[in-house]
Formats: C-alpha cells, sequence, structure tokens
C-alpha cells in the first residue's frame, strides 16, 4: 500500500497548491490513499464544509485536523455527514470523530488524529490513554494499518509517542509546526517523521502575514489576524507498506517550493 500524506493545508494558497500539484505527486507515486491534514484551510484556521469539499475534490482521500479543528464553528452541525473527516481524538470538547475506518486495496486502514498537549492553550487530554483506548478497542477487529497524525508543537514528544507505540503502529506523522522537519524514518517497520510541513504560502510567518506577525510581536500591537498571499510551498510525505508483514518499506520526504 502506498499512502501519500500532505502537511497543514493553510489557506486559499495551500488549497490551490494541493489542487495543481497533487495529480503530478499521484503520477509519481502512484498512491493508493491520499491523507492531508486540514485544520488551517479555511482562511488559516480550521474547516468549513466548503474547503471540506474542495480538498476532496483535489484528490485527498481522508482529512485530519488538530487544535484549530472547531475555529469555524459552522462545521460542528456538519461533523455528522463529513465521513472523511478525522478530528483530534484527545480534543477536550470530544466532537467528531476521532479515528476512522478506510478500507484500501481491501485492507482496513485506522486514521487517528492525536494531540500533543505542548499547546499554547490546552486542547488536550493524554495522549497515551486516548491511543490505549483506541487499541483495545479495535484489536479484534484485524486492523491492517493504524495511521496516526500526531499533531503537536514539541519535537521530542512526538518522537517519545512513536517510539512508544513502534510495534503498534504503522506509520507516526507529526503535524501543526509548518515547518518540515528533515528526520523522515522507518522505525523497526514504522514510518515517522516529526513534522510533515505545510501546503500553505511559503514567504510567510508559518502561513500568516509577515507584516501582521512583527506588528503583534514586536511592537506589542493587537492586530487582527492576516493570511499570507505568497505563492504557496507542499509540504508532505510519501510511505510505502509491504502489505504480507504490514512494514513501512520506503519513505520519501515530499517538497516543493514556488519557482
Ligand atoms: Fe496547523
Ligand atoms: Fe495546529
Amino acid at each position: 500500500m502506498k499512502v501519500l500524506f500532505l502537511g497543514d493545508i493553510v489557506g486559499k494558497r495551500g488549497r490551490e497548491a494541493v489542487r495543481d500539484l497533487l495529480p503530478r505527486l499521484e503520477d509519481r507515486y502512484g498512491a493508493d490513499f491520499v491523507i492531508a491534514n486540514g485544520e488551517n484551510a479555511a482562511h488559516g484556521k480550521g474547516l468549513t464544509e466548503k474547503t471540506y469539499q474542495q480538498i476532496l475534490d483535489a484528490g485527498v482521500d481522508c482529512i485530519t485536523m488538530g487544535n484549530h479543528a472547531f475555529a469555524k464553528k459552522e462545521i460542528i452541525e456538519h461533523l455528522d455527514e463529513m465521513d472523511r473527516l478525522v478530528c483530534p481524538l484527545n480534543h477536550v470538547s470530544h466532537l467528531g470523530e476521532g479515528c476512522r475506518q478506510f478500507k484500501v486495496n481491501g485492507k482496513r486502514v485506522l486514521v487517528i488524529n492525536i494531540l500533543g498537549v505542548f499547546m499554547q492553550e490546552e486542547y488536550a487530554t493524554s495522549p497515551y490513554e486516548a491511543m490505549d483506548r483506541v487499541l483495545k478497542a479495535t484489536e479484534r477487529y484485524g486492523v491492517d494499518y493504524y495511521i496516526v497524525d500526531f499533531h503537536g508543537e514539541a519535537t521530542a514528544e512526538k518522537r517519545v509517542f512513536a517510539e512508544y507505540y513502534k510495534d503498534r503502529l504503522n506509520a507516526v506523522i507529526g503535524t501543526h509546526t509548518h515547518v518540515q522537519t528533515a528526520d523522515e524514518q522507518i522505525i523497526d517497520g514504522m514510518a515517522y517523521i516529526t513534522d510533515a510541513g505545510m501546503c500553505g504560502p511559503f514567504r510567510s510567518i508559518i502561513g500568516r502575514d509577515i507584516n501582521e506577525c512583527i506588528q503583534r510581536m514586536v511592537n506589542n500591537e493587537m492586530t487582527k489576524y492576516v493570511i499570507s498571499e505568497a505563492d504557496p510551498i507542499l509540504c508532505g510525505l510519501y510511505t510505502e507498506f509491504n502489505d504480507d508483514t504490514k512494514k513501512c518499506v520506503a519513505i520519501e520526504r515530499i517538497q516543493i517550493r514556488p519557482e
């Protein structure tokens, strides 16, 4: 099984990058399943029904989320219909599905979205308790692949999570920082990267307007959130698994910068 994962899609430019570049990646890698993090897809914070549909129309099969999952309140009334959406399993609100099963080439693929605890605000309960609950609840179902989008701020907590679960999960892919790490690797058969990076404005502050961030952080001004209009970068991870052993056999970091 070949899986493509795209890092946090940020705003309109991020959605455009996925729409324009995903066909090229599909041709190159022949992916069976495409996952993308959509927590920043709607103008930098959250996801709407419209942006959800746009991302699926671009060729994504499953959308994972993060701390901004419910920033656009309108999503809450549509959660029941959004059957490709995976919300944070351990979000304090307990809204949405925290893990969802997909059938890919006859295999059962469980996609799980988990929040780290080192966030600016408190969004999450224990990632370990949440993950253990899912493993226990699904042990009799014969899940073929467990793929986790670990949405966290701290590099070390993602690595600890990965090392702790390496024999029980098939992929732990970090998201949230919007900056791709160059540490993609196979840990005893499990695919891992600390952060997949973002699909969004490249010359920006993790997707946000540079001047607005300077006004806020250097001059301490209360500014209105402004999303950058800069040309987008696309970041992600390609992974390939042996369907007999379920082990990761190939991993490749993807980064396409604007010309
Ligand atoms: Fe994000
Ligand atoms: Fe985030």
